[in-house]
């Protein structure tokens, strides 16, 4: 069976504040929506692209038709979050389609090995795959404080560094399992209060054992200024 990658590109970008849709952001003179797909079609994985973009846009949907005939790429629209937008875009993987590998058009420098190591782990028998790589920063879990005068939170606990990993995208799916999930998630959401930040998440809470796999610390998802910055300097070093 086929690999659909689906890149999730609908965000808004409210906290790089630039007023534009952050995959239309320039890095290196081209939309960051631009870099990703590149990736993408590096890595050869996809048998189907589905980008899923902001409700209204002309300009990223002209991205996409770019890479057309060579690259034909499927464009949906997104929801109001992240998770919507991802449904959207799993409604649009089409038909012989095995895996599913979701991806945020915010990492945009996610070199092609790291596609074809998730699908590799996919192949072996995973049903669900991340790619993370090791923690530098020690994690501490806070509560509010019962002295809001001296600070506002307090340290509720150290987490063992050595155990923890950052995750990236793109995660690889059994896509009927991520379905599956997803049809699962959309019972209880709505009454939590956590936000689910990614779809691992929503395998782990059905019990979906979730492999991990090494990423890439080029592959930052661009979320300030600061890592569009960043990016810009890895791009002028010859990443792409
Ligand atoms: N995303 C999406 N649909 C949404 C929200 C987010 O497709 N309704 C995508 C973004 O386009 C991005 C990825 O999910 O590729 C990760 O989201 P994030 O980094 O939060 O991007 P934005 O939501 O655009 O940024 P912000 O939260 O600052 O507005
Ligand atoms: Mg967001």
């Amino acid at each position: 069976g086929g690999t659909a990658v689906v890149v999730v590109a609908a965000g808004s970008g409210t906290r790089l504040g630039l007023g534009i849709p952050k995959a239309l952001v320039p890095l290196g003179g081209r939309p960051l929506l631009a870099h990703a797909l590149d990736g993408v079609i590096a890595s050869g994985v996809a048998t189907r692209i589905v980008v899923v973009l902001p409700p209204g846009d002309t300009e990223l949907v002209g991205v996409c038709a770019g890479y057309a005939p060579a690259h034909p790429i499927h464009t949906v629209t997104g929801g109001a979050s992240r998770t919507a937008s991802v449904r959207a875009g799993l409604d649009a993987a089409g038909p012989g389609i095995d895996h599913v590998l979701v991806h945020d058009a915010a990492r945009c420098l996610t070199p092609g090995w790291v596609f074809s190591g998730v699908v590799e782990a996919l192949r072996a028998g995973a049903d669900a795959v991340v790619p993370a790589v090791p923690v530098v920063d020690t994690i501490k879990s806070v509560v509010a404080s019962a002295s809001p005068r001296i600070g506002p939170e307090i340290v509720a606990g150290t987490h063992e560094r050595s155990t923890l990993r950052a995750v990236q995208t793109p995660q690889g799916f059994r896509l009927g399992r991520l379905l599956a999930a997803h049809a699962e998630a959309s019972t209880w959401e709505a009454d939590r209060a956590v936000s689910v930040t990614d779809d691992a998440a929503l395998m782990e809470a059905v019990g979906e054992t979730v492999y991990v796999v090494p990423g890439a610390p080029e592959s930052l998802k661009i979320t300030t200024r600061i890592d569009l910055l960043l990016a810009e300097t890895l791009v002028s070093n010859g990443y792409e």
